[in-house]
């Protein structure tokens, strides 16, 4: 298990509170009495923020977890996701509610109502029929962040196919990889999309995907944004505004099981072959909706939202699409990036649209905060109400800022830990409840069951750290790793196999009064900028370069993205000069085969890796000159000189950018 850092651990004994404001206590959604309601009848509960949906049919068991870590939950209950994320608020009234207010990067806007998103998914999901899309197809999704995004994903969840969302910034190794991994029939993509001032492709990377080997890909639809050229195959491909825009705009939908599944959303693991992590519907909507009603303490006809994520992530999934658009809400969706045309734009926005809950990430308020506090300062950001941060540990400074800068002292902060096998938020502070502490989760939303336990699945007493784990299972479980179920039993349920424990891969502590701070992850896996990448992915990027003999990538802590890559590898003699050149030539290569997300910050170019007796890499001395630390404990190194040969040949080796 990987150390936590000194300044996490220092602020175990944190003595600062931030006790809700009383006017959202005295109209808060959720009060303290939810954790005794889900304490004394944890199960009626979860039926309960069921019963926030609309079923068709209704379950006859909550949870059967009889074939264990297998779930199935509200069995024999039939709903249509999609219609309970827009019909059912359009046939409660609401139909002129705006749904979306979208915000394209070069400024152009749309508003949707829900009354126009049925409309929208209607016709999308009549075009997926006619194209031959049938319940439990496959279809990947690789778009910008659009209106069309949302309305894909909804139109698969209405006609019962599975959406695989591939995140934009992936490459077109990655889409092929995905494509084959889930054999999806159907692509849906973009010309292009805005990001930085400048259109970037999208069609094109499919292309070159689908040209890498035969795959079941029978059509691509083509969403026109970014209005540049694209080449176009007259049998597989299709504008979406010549095959949906026609389309009738009613469509009549079918009730699915409460466990038919609802997507694939792929992420990195210890192995080198991202994991198809499933998710199915009743459980996830339930606790998708409920986790957002709460967390944010979500007032529908008043509120405005906005989560800044990618609709790529699990964060774009559960708290753009499902969540949100469940529960009725009024949300922004932006294209772009927080820099342009200047770095106020996420400001601009928030004064534009009225923003009363905010969705970001620890290292989006690092960004800002070397920005400068004088671009939020000169914008009115007086409507923010909660303010929420998600995908990594937050730092207290970070915290404090958000809170004081943008929060203006008077905004609550809830720091929400989940996870893509999740599906959605586990720990979050109640806003009209808990009393926060800097950089602390706090503790299990009402329902959910945690424990920090050691190495043999003993809970730690209070003071204590060790291994975050979910002791029960909940609504939002996925189901399993796509066409591997060994793996899904291997990686989460083997290992507290005795307890029946759910081992999320995090460490954490709890501090004297039992509150939980995150640790970041005790894997092999990476957290840059929020965004899960595994060492043995980037690894095997490096290695499948001519150049490149051997690699070994490690994270290490970086004040702005939390952590960076940084690679260390050994060149084949022949045909390598470890010069600015070469290096520069394998960043790119990373990039072109995972995604740019992926390029190492620093690769260093070195004559041997660390290893132990038996072979394996000691990445915890590569962290150590990674992160300029006096290396540890060099003792079960096959041959201990190894490190100093690697220390010394640093200060000439270093290809920084
Ligand atoms: C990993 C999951 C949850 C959506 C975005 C990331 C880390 C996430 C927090 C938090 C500390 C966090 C964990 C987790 N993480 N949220 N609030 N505090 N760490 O989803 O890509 O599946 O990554 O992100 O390490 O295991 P993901």
């Amino acid at each position: 298990m990987s150390e936590p850092s000194e300044g996490l651990s220092n602020l175990l004994h944190e003595e600062r509170r931030f006790p809700p404001p009383a006017e959202l206590t005295a109209n808060a959604n959720y009060g303290a009495e939810a954790y005794a309601a889900a304490a004394t009848d944890r199960l009626g509960f979860w039926d309960d923020k069921a019963r926030r949906l609309s079923w068709a049919t209704d379950w006859t068991q909550t949870l059967d977890w009889s074939d264990a870590p297998h779930a199935k939950w509200f069995v024999g209950g039939k709903l249509n996701a999609s219609v309970n994320c827009v019909d059912r608020h359009v046939e409660a009234g609401l139909g002129d509610r705006v749904a979306i207010h979208f915000e394209g990067e070069p400024g152009d806007t749309r508003t949707i109502t829900y009354a126009e998103l049925g409309v929208l998914v209607a016709k999308a999901a009549h075009a997926l029929t006619e194209l031959g899309v049938k319940q439990g197809d496959r279809v990947a999704i690789y778009l910008p962040m659009s209106v069309e995004a949302v309305v894909s994903m909804l139109a698969c969840a209405r006609v019962g196919a599975i959406h695989s969302v591939i995140f934009g910034g992936f490459s077109a190794q990655a889409i092929y990889d995905r494509v084959i991994d889930a054999d999806a029939s159907l692509v849906i993509t973009a010309d292009g999309g805005w990001r930085r001032g400048k259109v970037f492709a999208l069609k094109p990377v499919v292309d070159e995907a689908l040209a890498k080997g035969t795959t079941g890909v029978k059509n691509v639809i083509v969403v026109r944004r970014g209005e540049n050229d694209v080449d176009f195959d007259a049998e597989r491909d299709v504008w979406w505004h010549e095959l949906v825009d026609r389309q009738p705009d009613t469509h009549t939908a079918e009730a699915f099981d409460a466990e038919n599944p609802l997507f694939i959303l792929y992420t990195s693991g210890t192995t080198g072959k991202p994991k198809g992590i499933l998710h199915t519907t009743g459980g996830y909507l339930t606790q998708a909706a409920y986790t957002h009603h709460a967390a944010f303490d979500l007032k529908a006809e008043t509120d405005v939202y906005w989560c800044t994520a990618d609709i790529g992530w699990v964060t774009g999934h559960s708290y753009i699409v499902y969540g949100p658009l469940a529960n009725g809400a009024t949300q922004v969706i932006y294209e772009g990036t927080p820099d342009t045309p200047t770095q106020d734009r996420f400001w601009q926005i928030v004064e534009k649209y009225r923003v009363s809950l905010l969705y970001t990430a620890p290292t989006t308020i690092r960004t800002f905060m070397k920005w400068g506090e004088e671009l939020p300062a000169a914008h009115d950001l007086s409507s923010l109400r909660v303010l929420g941060s998600v995908g990594e540990p937050i730092n207290p400074e970070a915290w404090m800022w958000y809170r004081r800068v943008i929060g203006g002292d008077r905004c609550p902060i809830v720091d929400t830990w989940w996870q893509t096998e999740t599906g959605a938020m586990m720990i979050s502070p109640l806003p009209g409840v808990t009393a926060t502490k800097p950089g602390s989760a706090m503790k299990a939303l009402p329902g959910v069951s945690v424990d920090v336990v050691d190495d043999v699945g003993t809970p730690v007493p209070n003071g204590g750290g060790g291994l975050l784990v979910l002791t029960e299972p909940w609504p939002a479980m996925l189901r399993g790793i796509w066409k591997d179920d060994a793996r899904f039993v291997e990686t989460y349920w083997s290992r507290f196999a005795a307890q029946g424990y759910y081992f999320a891969g995090d460490g954490a502590k709890k501090d004297e009064d039992g509150d939980l701070w995150l640790l970041g992850r005790v894997d092999d896996v990476m957290n840059v900028s929020g965004h899960r990448i595994s060492t043995t992915e980037v690894e095997s990027a490096l290695v499948s370069h001519p150049s490149v003999a051997e690699a070994a990538v490690v994270g290490a802590n970086d004040p702005t993205t939390g952590q960076g890559i940084v690679a260390f590898v050994i060149l084949r003699g022949n045909t390598a000069n470890g010069g600015d050149a070469q290096v520069a030539e394998l960043r790119n290569h990373v990039a072109k085969e995972i995604g740019a997300i992926a390029k190492p910050r620093q690769i260093l170019v070195v004559a041997e890796l660390p290893k132990t007796r038996s072979g394996k890499i000691m990445r915890r001395l590569l962290r150590d000159v990674a992160e300029n630390r006096a290396v540890g404990d060099v003792t079960t190194l096959a041959d201990s000189s190894v490190m100093d040969l690697i220390s010394s040949g640093l200060s000439s080796g270093k290809a920084e950018d």
